[in-house]
């Protein structure tokens, strides 16, 4: 097995035990230590799974999945991830609930907490999401909200670990706009020790209390962590280049003005010039082809965004598998 990290086996049994049982809503919630173990976890579920040897760890458990908003690739891979372990996962569109009718987020996650054994939740709003684990008895998963993305964060993780081999010495660039991806992305990179640097528009930087716990961690873990508006500076000698939409579900309104003050910040040929020649181009999708990233780069020989969706399985069914 490849090894994250060199952790001994009392050890990786003592996370496993501390794991259970929580919610992922960010992974500020969550230690260097035990990002580095689900990455560990998520290396080794997707080779078992390879190799046919599969767990049926979640058997008989149910995963309630609410949306207030679309989705492809988390709604899936959730679903085919629950199977995989031997349980199902139902679908809810919150519309559908009477939670779309009024029914408070305290009684829904109360009900639903008799019924199934975690909650995965996209939502408009993170503070809902706060309320809902607040009330629910089985974990609660964000699966994105305005301000994070934590599950994203863990493939995107993934991707970088299987095709660097390692995280320390690798220097991870966000270039676009500072948003759930971004936020999440960040404060994962710096729990493994990647060296980060975010290039955003001016007023479109990630959340101020992201940036300063990620740079305590990232310090914590021996990386830099730096912020500017220069995207050339920025992807200057990157091992990775990540970008995400400009404008994301729920700001369509903004779509004009966002063209206008990103059009320096497309990843295109000549920006990723300056990066490594080996360098990853990564996005989580749904990308937008010719906005934010040239159809040359995303369809180029670096991309890798589509081994990249497809870890959003592998890196949840760690989640599920040490939550649930
Ligand atoms: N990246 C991502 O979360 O994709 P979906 O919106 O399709 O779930
Ligand atoms: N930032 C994007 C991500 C979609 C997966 C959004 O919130 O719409």
């Amino acid at each position: 097995m490849v090894k994250v990290t060199s952790m001994k086996n009392d050890k990786v049994n003592e996370l496993a035990d501390k794991l259970q049982g929580r919610d992922m809503l960010t992974l500020l919630d969550y230690t260097s230590e035990e990002v580095r173990y689900l990455i560990e976890k998520a290396v080794k579920m997707k080779q078992e799974k390879k190799e046919g040897n599969q767990k049926p760890s979640l058997a008989g458990k149910t995963l309630g999945m609410i949306f207030e908003k679309n989705s492809t690739r988390t709604r899936v891979s959730f679903d085919v991830g629950m199977v995989h372990l031997g349980g199902h996962a139902i679908y809810m569109n919150a519309r559908d609930l009477q939670l779309g009718r009024g029914e408070s987020i305290h009684d829904t996650a109360k009900v639903l907490s008799e019924m199934v054994d975690g909650i995965m939740i996209r939502a408009n709003s993170h503070d809902n999401v706060v309320e809902l684990a607040k009330h629910a008895t089985v974990p609660v998963i964000n699966g994105l909200t305005d301000q994070y993305h934590p599950c994203q964060a863990l493939a995107d993780l993934l991707t970088i670990y299987e095709e660097k081999g390692s995280f320390t010495g690798k220097k991870l660039v966000y270039v676009g706009d500072g948003n759930n991806v971004a936020n999440s992305l960040v404060i994962a990179a710096a729990h493994v020790g990647m060296d980060v640097v975010v290039a955003t528009p001016k007023g479109y930087e990630c959340a101020t209390d992201v940036v300063e716990k990620s740079k305590a961690l990232a310090k914590a873990n021996g990386s830099l962590f730096e912020t500017t508006n220069d995207p050339v500076k920025a992807v200057k000698d990157a091992d990775a280049i990540y970008t995400d939409v400009w404008t994301s579900m729920g700001q369509e309104k903004e779509i004009a003005q966002r063209l206008t003050d990103f059009k320096e910040f497309q990843i295109n040929d000549e920006l990723v010039c300056h990066a490594k020649d080996d360098y990853l181009f990564l996005h989580c999708l749904p990308a937008i082809r010719e906005e934010e990233v040239a159809a040359s780069v995303i369809d180029g020989p670096n991309s890798y965004v589509f081994q990249q969706a497809g870890n959003r399985l592998h890196a949840q069914k760690a989640v599920l598998d040490a939550l649930l």
